[in-house]
């Protein structure tokens, strides 16, 4: 796996090409992003190092558009092993603007946001209140970082970049007026990381639907099951894959199970930026002992915000049977069956070890939990593994105003920032105005002993106007 700088110089020598040649033959098989911006905001040094050997740009470069914004710098001594990404923010009291050119344009990208409320000479970052907007989604809202955190936050985004400039805004909320960031992440994403396809599952019906690649995703939930945390550092993409634990409801019966051996990743199938071999080496399994098949579930639960969308990718591997063909199990999404009979031999051309997705969405709308279970099905053998599961994402996908967080959209949030703030303009406004309707209804009067009366332009209230042309507001 390689971290590769973007920068090609134009004057490289033959030498330098030929170096360059070889690098890129040795890391062929690496994915190596088209567009890929680290941004360590706040940052004065030209480059930083993070944890993961991750290269980090300061920004007081071309990316950021505003200029009335804070550099912050921590007052502690930060622990020995803390990311320096954390070491530094930037502060903003009005709308910051981070422009990113899009070479890579059509396919998704993805956002990285990381906050941590560092100690600072500026203001208590916990009280810090903001909106972000990146090409038109609404991705936080009034985002607050909770007063127990004491760890950095990541958010992560998967949103459509179609034009040439990815442009992600922090916007104050006027409870606090400022905001803050500690390092932006923009990465082009493979183009088999999203389909456009997926299974609708609810109480009545299990249907494809068509239309996924037109949404932004938000990350809620990505766990290596029966395995270990992955960091960023062993993921292709930078990911982080947590540990299933805490979610798994019943585990009776339930066994975990590492595999020593190569994860083939074929053609068609999973690729290693679905997944890497750290996800599929291992999984969590329901296996038949005594000659009979457990009549149990794995179910895993996850809390999530009600009223969205949401897509659930589930990673199988089969690192454990003896032989093709001797595993097949049910997949269920909130109690119904979202993948019946599943065989994984089916669809991995009958190899062994070999990395299969399905993804699956679901409408959560009154519980805010969504429930994920497998189990035996009625082809399942005896002596045989009966269910198994490597992996399981959760993306939230935005709601019809283009939001993450809440029913209204990006162009609400930027128009009631600028209603907030133009105190000072409206009285100066009205003035002038006043004075030149004065001196025109002054020169009618003299010029025709006519009053003429027009009415005043109204102001529409935009109260209850929660959305509307988002697109044209942003430009503001
Ligand atoms: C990366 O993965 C390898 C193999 O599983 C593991 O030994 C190593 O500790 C991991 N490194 C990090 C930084 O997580
Ligand atoms: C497994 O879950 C499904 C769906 O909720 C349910 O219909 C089935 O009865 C469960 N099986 C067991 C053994 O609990
Ligand atoms: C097995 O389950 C499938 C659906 O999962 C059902 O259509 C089929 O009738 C079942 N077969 C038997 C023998 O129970
Ligand atoms: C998400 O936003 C896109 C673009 O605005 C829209 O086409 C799509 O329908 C939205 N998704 C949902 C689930 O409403």
């Amino acid at each position: 796996m390689a971290t590769k700088t973007k920068t090609i110089s134009p004057s490289s020598s033959t030498f330098s090409l030929y170096i360059s040649l070889l690098a890129l033959l040795s890391t062929a098989s690496a994915f190596s992003p088209v567009d890929h911006y680290l941004i360590n905001c706040g940052s004065r040094a030209a480059e930083t190092s993070d944890p993961d050997h991750r290269v980090f740009a300061g920004d007081d470069s071309r990316f950021l558009t505003s200029t009335r914004t804070v550099q912050l710098e921590t007052t502690e001594s930060p622990p020995p092993f803390s990311s320096p990404l954390y070491h530094t923010a930037r502060a903003f009291e009005h709308p910051a603007h981070y422009a990113f050119p899009v070479r890579d344009r059509g396919t998704h990208h993805l956002v990285r946001l990381h906050f941590y409320p560092l100690q600072n000479n500026y203001n208590n970052l916990f009280a810090a209140e903001f909106h972000v907007v990146a090409n038109g989604f609404l991705l936080l809202r009034n985002y607050r970082i909770p007063e127990t955190y004491n760890f950095p936050v990541v958010k992560e985004f998967v949103i459509p970049a179609a034009s040439d400039e990815l442009q992600i805004t922090f916007i104050p909320s006027e409870k606090s007026n400022f905001g803050f960031v500690n390092a932006i992440e923009v990465i082009s994403a493979p183009n088999d990381l999203i389909a456009d396809v997926a299974q609708f599952i609810d109480f009545e019906k299990n249907e494809r639907i068509l239309g996924l690649l037109r949404n932004g995703f938000e990350t809620v939930h990505r766990l290596n099951v029966g395995g270990f945390k992955v960091t960023p550092f062993n993921d292709s993409l930078w990911r982080t894959w947590l540990t299933d634990d805490d979610y798994l409801v019943s585990n009776d019966g339930s066994q975990k199970t590492h595999f020593g051996g190569r994860i083939s990743y074929q053609m068609g199938g999973a690729s290693r930026e679905v997944g890497p071999d750290n996800v599929y080496s291992t999984a969590r399994l329901i296996k038949s002992s005594d000659n009979s098949i457990p009549n149990v579930n794995m179910t895993w639960s996850f809390q999530v915000d009600k009223g969205y969308r949401y897509m659930i990718r589930m990673h199988f591997c089969d690192i454990a049977s003896v032989a093709s063909n001797m595993l097949y199990f049910n997949v269920y999404l909130n109690g119904n069956l979202a993948y019946g009979n599943l065989d994984l031999s089916d669809v991995t051309n009958s190899l062994l070890a070999s990395p299969f997705y399905a993804d699956f969405v679901v409408d959560e709308e009154s519980s805010g939990s969504l429930v994920v279970s497998v189990g035996p099905s009625n082809m399942s053998l005896p002596q045989a593994v009966d269910a198994i599961v490597n992996g399981i994402e959760i993306w939230k996908l935005n709601n019809s105003m283009g939001s993450f967080d809440g029913n209204v959209c990006a162009g609400y949030v930027w128009r009631n920032w600028r209603r907030g703030h133009t105190g000072v303009l409206v009285p100066l406004v009205a003035v002038i105005f006043l004075l030149v309707s004065l001196s025109v209804f002054f020169q009618r009067r003299r010029s025709s002993g006519v009053v003429a009366w027009s009415r005043l332009p109204v102001d529409v209230s935009e109260a209850n106007l929660k959305c509307g042309n988002q697109m044209s507001s942003m430009k503001g």
